[in-house]
């Protein structure tokens, strides 16, 4: 495949490339960029381990292609915490154990922050319902729901 130009910011740095059309953002993000922390679990859009938000809105980034996203802005788990402090969500999760093997956890948490960015964490039914995107095969979502109540106080 032709590789075709890509422009856009990761974590506020910007970033110029020429990648194949096929290459989705999730590979991009961990084999171009070396951004690990958002895993692949199914590549299919059904576990949530590769959440991301792009311009804001969480996204499962194996469903995007890299190139879809030309200039847009994309966060990923190393891009949100400020500095060497974590960010209130990576607080909650470890002080509610919102994890047991912790290869959800970034999808997790980007899912989580999204929750209350938008709106949807006024229950415990209704966390449960947009989190429901994110697979925990350790069973720790009650923990989570408890890491967002916290949050949104
Ligand atoms: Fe993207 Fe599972 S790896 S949803």
């Amino acid at each position: 495949f032709e590789k075709i130009p890509l422009n856009l910011t990761v974590n506020n740095k910007a970033h110029s490339t020429k990648i194949e059309p096929r290459v989705t953002l999730l590979d991009y993000l961990r084999e171009e960029l070396h951004l690990t922390g958002t895993k692949k679990g199914c590549d299919h859009g059904q576990c949530g381990a590769c959440t991301v938000h792009i311009d804001g809105a969480r996204v499962n980034s194996c469903l995007s292609l890299a190139v879809m996203n030309e200039g847009k802005k994309i966060t990923t788990i190393e891009g949100l915490s400020s500095g060497d402090e974590l960010h209130p969500m990576q607080q909650a999760f470890i002080k509610h154990d919102g994890f047991q093997c912790g290869y959800c956890t970034p999808g997790q948490i980007m899912s989580a922050v999204a929750c209350i960015r938008e709106g949807h964490a006024n229950s415990r039914a209704e966390i449960s319902e947009f989190m429901s995107g994110n697979i925990c095969r350790c069973g720790a979502y009650p923990n989570i729901v408890d890491a967002i109540v916290e949050v949104k106080k």
